[in-house]
């Protein structure tokens, strides 16, 4: 039988697009099944499962399936001893405690006999016995925020991402408790066939990660500038400098952090620096 690399990805919610997306950037073509759990990539010897967010761990420590996108929260909370093998830069958020707006908040002494709905019990019970903190753990697994509003909680432990959902529920973050983001991650049971498809597509998804972070930077240089400019620019190894039909001027060609670009972008202005690009990178193969 053909080796395969089975991956699971969450059937709904935060991470789904974003995790066919990169998939797809990796040049692996799935379908994003709306029926079928079990789709297979046309062009990788990879199958992908959509599955139960809170499933996942389970299906990977136990080796249904060899590998899973997963926020690191959700390992956090299942307690399952998975391999963390590649942060993927989306997803970000946080899990918190937030308690009703205008509730005056001490500190975590307030939550002392408090009652906390949440969907991460194990993860809010480790912050409370880290604190030394008495409580009452109500688990629900859904629509967490609205308890204190209904009554049946005087705080909640959920995720935080952009904050929207505790604002429009009269909530405010109290507490951090972790901050997370989506992970690649892999179980214990992965023959040595099967690993070396995971090491591909590890190559592939660090190639596109790096392509994210960086660009490509081109601009027009006076040639008595250019040791000034070179010394701020970091380059892979050094930067490409090319001479251009105007004499006195080269062309400078670089890979750079978006975010380093912009620290530096005043210092290749006042250096003459003219006809700054700046260019997406399709992949970066390290
Ligand atoms: C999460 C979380 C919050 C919301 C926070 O729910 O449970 O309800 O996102 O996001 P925000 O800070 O951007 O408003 P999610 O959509 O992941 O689904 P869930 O209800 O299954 O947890």
């Amino acid at each position: 039988m053909d080796t395969t690399l089975k991956i699971a990805v969450q059937k709904s919610g935060r991470l789904l697009e974003d995790s066919l997306q990169i998939l797809r950037e990796c040049g692996i073509k799935v379908a994003e099944s709306k029926d079928s759990l079990k789709v297979a990539a046309r062009n990788f010897p990879l199958e992908l499962y959509y599955l139960r967010n809170s499933d996942i761990p389970a299906y990977v420590a136990d080796g249904i399936a060899d590998i899973a996108i997963l926020g690191e929260n959700t390992v956090i909370e299942s307690r399952r001893n998975l391999e963390m093998l590649l942060p993927l830069g989306f997803s970000h958020c946080r899990l918190s405690i937030a308690i009703p707006k205008g509730t005056a908040y001490p500190g975590t002494e307030w939550l002392h006999g408090k009652r906390i709905a949440t969907s991460y019990p194990n993860s809010l019970q480790n912050f409370l016995k880290t604190n030394r903190v008495e409580a009452d753990i109500h688990e629900i697994s859904g629509s967490v925020e609205i308890a204190p509003n209904i009554g049946l909680a005087d705080a909640i432990c959920d995720l935080v991402s952009s904050g929207n959902t505790l604002f429009m529920n009269n909530l405010e973050e109290k507490e951090i408790l972790l901050r997370s983001e989506a992970w690649l991650v892999s179980g214990p049971k992965i023959t040595p066939a099967v690993c070396a498809l995971r090491d591909q597509l590890l190559f592939r998804l660090k190639s596109v990660l790096a392509a994210r972070s960086n660009k490509y930077l081109l601009m027009n240089a006076p040639n008595d500038k250019l040791p000034e400019i070179v010394k701020i620019l970091p380059g892979m190894k050094s930067p490409t400098i090319m001479p251009l039909a105007e004499s006195g001027w080269s062309s400078v060609h670089t890979v750079i952090s978006e975010e380093r670009f912009w620290e530096i972008i005043g210092e290749l202005k006042a250096h003459g620096a003219q006809g700054i690009l700046i260019v997406p990178i399709e992949k970066m193969i390290l």
